[in-house]
């Protein structure tokens, strides 16, 4: 069967934002949210571009988990201002909202719900999109992917198209020097899921494998530096790195159920992206190597990766998720719902909502072992209370 891997050109280390200077494009537009330029993060931006001969605007307007009205209120500035670059500068949800704004400049009328991955968009014929990364996480800047959610619902989807795929994607470790502690550890685990989940999904392959094996070993030597010294541009830089590895990985191979638990957990109880899906990720893996060789040798694999000496694969592969609840520790990660802050009755009060939208979202398909609503439900409710999953 023909397979496709898919990357933007890549720029990394010190001063990769200079690169930006060598991105043409005469009218710009940089799309951050309000956050990321009171750090003065989107003017650095938009100064490199200023170097050359060029009319730069800011659109701020961003915010965390984008509905769709946003990213109308995003394409309406791209068509003003006639882009034909758009530079995103901020975490997921402002390269999101870019990439979807994109779609709607280029094919006015497109409906964002119902896009698909067979489906010809026909972007770049007005502009060209570069993501400039602001948190170490999402691998956002490399994958045909797009998470927003519907004003109505608010229920979060995602949907995916190799067009998406940015341009260039810029990582410099200056820009994410200032994420908060709290962050920077949601943000690792969520590029430590992509990579983990790319590994067992399965539509894994041998090119996304490559990426998941370097971001996996990476993110566990540099996430706890990353965590304990906020200013280390050596780890920094290496998260930045492991993160857009984790992204290509899973955009070339897809996420799984930790993914489909966690896009619940941010649509009906609003918990962060990166704290969702990385609290959910042991569980999943308990789940998932119930009764599954080829899963356990898998897990096992990364379980030896990481330096796990035991031979047997079941063992090591226990060992992996054993290593993974460690790191989560290690970085102060919640490793309940309850931990993060969920009380009872709000979780009681939404469970209902979390396993309805669960069991639309996308990223189940790609599960190795199949589940039902009940198998959901009873998942979400060890996540509450921090039970392991032994069914
Ligand atoms: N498209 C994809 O491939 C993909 C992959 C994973 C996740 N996502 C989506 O990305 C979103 C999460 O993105 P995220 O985890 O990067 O967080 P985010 O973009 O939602 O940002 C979280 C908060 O951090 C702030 N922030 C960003 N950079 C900062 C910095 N350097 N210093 C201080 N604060 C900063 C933001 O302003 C915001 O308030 C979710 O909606 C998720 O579903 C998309
Ligand atoms: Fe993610």
């Amino acid at each position: 069967m023909v397979w496709w891997f898919d990357s933007p050109r890549i720029s990394f280390g010190e001063d990769a934002l200079d690169d930006l200077e060598r991105i043409p494009g005469e009218h710009v537009v940089v799309v951050t949210d309000p956050v990321v330029r009171r750090l003065g993060l989107a003017d650095r931006a938009r100064a490199v571009l200023e170097r050359g001969e060029r009319q730069t605007m800011v659109w701020d307007g961003a915010e965390p988990d984008p509905r769709v009205s946003v990213v109308r209120q995003a394409s309406e500035a791209l068509r003003e201002a006639s882009a034909d670059l758009i530079v995103a500068v901020g975490g997921g949800s402002v390269i999101d909202t870019a990439k979807a704004a994109w779609v709607l400049y280029e094919s006015p009328g497109t409906d964002l719900v119902a896009l698909s991955p067979f489906d010809e968009l026909g972007l770049r014929q007005k502009a060209r999109l570069a993501c400039v990364p602001t948190t170490a996480g999402t691998g956002s800047e490399a994958t045909r992917d797009i998470v927003i959610r519907e004003d109505e619902t608010g229920r979060k989807f995602g949907t995916m198209n190799s067009e998406l795929v940015p341009d260039y994607a810029i990582l410099d470790p200056e820009m994410v020097r200032g994420l908060p502690r709290d962050l920077t550890a949601y943000t690792g685990m969520d590029a430590l899921t992509h990579a983990v989940e790319g590994y067992f999904s399965i539509w894994k392959n041998d090119f996304s494998d490559a990426c998941s094996l370097q971001a996996v070993k990476m993110i566990f030597e540099w996430l706890p530096q990353s965590v304990d010294n906020l200013s280390d541009t050596t780890a920094r830089e290496k998260m930045l790195a492991a993160a857009c590895l984790g992204g290509l990985s899973f955009s070339n191979s897809q996420v799984t159920l930790a993914h489909t638990l966690g896009h619940s957990l941010g649509s009906v109880l609003r918990v962060h992206h990166g704290l969702a899906v990385g609290m959910a990720l042991p569980y999943v893996l308990e789940y998932v190597l119930r009764d599954s060789p080829e899963t356990t040798e898998h897990i096992a694999q990364l379980g030896r990766l990481i330096g796990v000496t035991e031979v047997d694969a079941a063992t090591a592969a226990q060992k992996f998720v054993e290593r993974l609840r460690d790191l989560q520790a290690r970085v102060g990660f919640p490793q309940t719902l309850s931990e993060a802050g969920v009380t009872k009755s709000d979780f009681e009060n939404g469970l209902e909502r979390l396993v309805e939208f669960a069991m639309m979202d996308t990223s189940l398909t790609m599960t190795p072992r199949d589940i039902d609503a009940n198998g959901i439900r009873r998942i979400y409710k060890c996540m509450f209370k921090g039970r392991h999953v032994d069914f």
